[in-house]
């Protein structure tokens, strides 16, 4: 049975974000809505999520000493990682003191954060196809790796980063140089290792949103959203659609994939899983144990978003992830670097049928920095994403 207390009260159900920006926002939103006290943590102060919380904390969450203090001062019931740059081990050694639960689980959290961790389990435990791949830890292993193994096109990428950084596709024995610096720049932490995959020439990508949330009969049971099909510039998302169509023979094995993926992370909560998918193919790219940024999509395309799906299946509430209209998000860049911007032209965004717009609060804009997303519904994809593109295109940042 789940109780949930009055916030602010010594009964209070308490939730840590570990990670406040809009994807913890709008977890702490739905968090809200069901009568829970949420501490939101980040980096930096007035973090999007900072803005809507009970709570608001600041410290480095790649800190072991700030973070163990920090959770064991405020006690929450539960901690919700929200980022990948966090000391994981702490998690871990907190979980196992009975100190608090982590989302989905601590284990989770540290093979998610370190691509070489997830891949070994997936590829290796699990025997589900990937791209080949091999770690790497100088130029000269890269080089000859490339040569006897992997070959060309390959893509490069630092074990520890996210959101493309320190990415690049090799198409050539000239480009492999430029590919190890650009890596050992981008990578989140001074780390000295990268993983060089064979490039999967794909028909389309997907991200399975898998919620692992407790049924009527007390057991976790795992449910599937419809696909999202997405592109991707630079190794971030620029828009996303939902549902993306699949023969069926994929999808099938899609869910196979993200069902072997998620069970044997475990715990609670909502995963996104990514996908290539060619003809009835399908291989296993990565997964984030949380919310996902293409799926804020179903910010309006599902009766519960990802994220209420998510505030669901951690407190042990049952979940619907059924679709209620197809539709589109496309990101609005902040396209100058300020702080404190302006954003013109959103009566004019919204004019645009059947949309909808967030703005993330963030205090300070880069060019190629996430500041909102514009969301589409219509009775056709294709519609739903020419309508966020415009939408989006509408909002214009401006520096003051
Ligand atoms: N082996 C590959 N073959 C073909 N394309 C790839 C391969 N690996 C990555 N990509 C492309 O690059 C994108 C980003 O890769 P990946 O998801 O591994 O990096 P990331 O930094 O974690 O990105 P994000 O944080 O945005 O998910 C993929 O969504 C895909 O479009
Ligand atoms: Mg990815």
């Amino acid at each position: 049975m789940t109780t949930i207390g009055t916030p602010l009260s010594p009964r209070a159900t308490k939730v840590m974000l570990l990670g406040s920006g809009e994807l913890g926002r709008e977890v702490l939103i739905a968090l809200q809505r069901l009568g829970v006290e949420t501490i939101a943590v980040d980096r930096y102060e007035n973090a999007p999520g900072h803005q809507v919380a009970h709570h608001a904390r600041t410290i480095a969450m790649s800190d072991p000493d700030q973070l163990r203090a920090l959770i064991e001062a405020e006690r929450p019931d539960l901690v919700v990682p929200e980022i990948e740059a966090i000391a994981t081990p702490v998690l871990e050694a907190l979980e196992a003191e009975g100190v608090t639960t982590v989302i989905p689980t601590a284990r989770a959290t540290r093979l998610t954060m370190d691509r070489e961790g997830i891949r070994r389990l997936a590829a290796e435990t699990l025997g589900v196809p990937t791209s080949p791949y091999r770690f790497c830890d100088s130029l000269a292993e890269l080089q000859a790796t490339i040569d006897d193994e992997i070959g060309y096109p390959c893509v490069v990428k630092p074990v520890m980063s996210s959101s493309g950084k320190g990415q690049s596709k090799i198409n050539g024995p000239d480009e492999v140089a430029a590919a190890w610096e650009y890596a050992m720049a981008g990578g989140r932490v001074s780390h000295t290792r990268i993983i060089v995959e064979g490039f999967v020439d794909f028909d389309y990508e997907i991200t399975l949103l898998t919620v692992r949330a407790r049924g009527a009969d007390g057991e976790i049971a795992t449910q599937f959203c419809e696909p999202i099909g997405h592109r991707q510039v630079g190794g971030d998302y620029v828009e996303s659609w939902q549902p993306h169509p699949m023969p069926a023979t994929a999808l099938e094995r899609a869910q196979e994939i993200a069902g072997a993926v998620t069970g044997n992370l475990g715990g609670q909560g909502i995963f996104g899983v990514e996908l290539f998918v060619k003809g009835d193919q399908v291989w296993f790219s990565e997964v984030s144990p949380r919310p996902h940024d293409t799926g804020m999509v179903t910010m309006v395309t599902q009766w519960q978003n990802e994220f209420e799906l998510h505030a669901r299946a951690i407190l042990g509430l049952p979940v619907d992830t059924t679709l209620r209209a197809p539709g589109a998000s496309a990101v609005i860049y902040g396209g100058v670097d300020a702080t404190g911007v302006v954003f013109d032209g959103v009566d004019a965004a919204l004019q645009v049928p059947h949309t909808d717009i967030r703005l993330f609060g963030k205090p300070e804009s880069f060019v190629k920095r996430r500041m909102g997303v514009a969301l589409a519904f219509d009775d056709d994809v294709q519609t739903a994403r020419r309508n966020a593109a415009e939408a989006a295109s509408r909002v214009k940042p401006r520096a003051v």
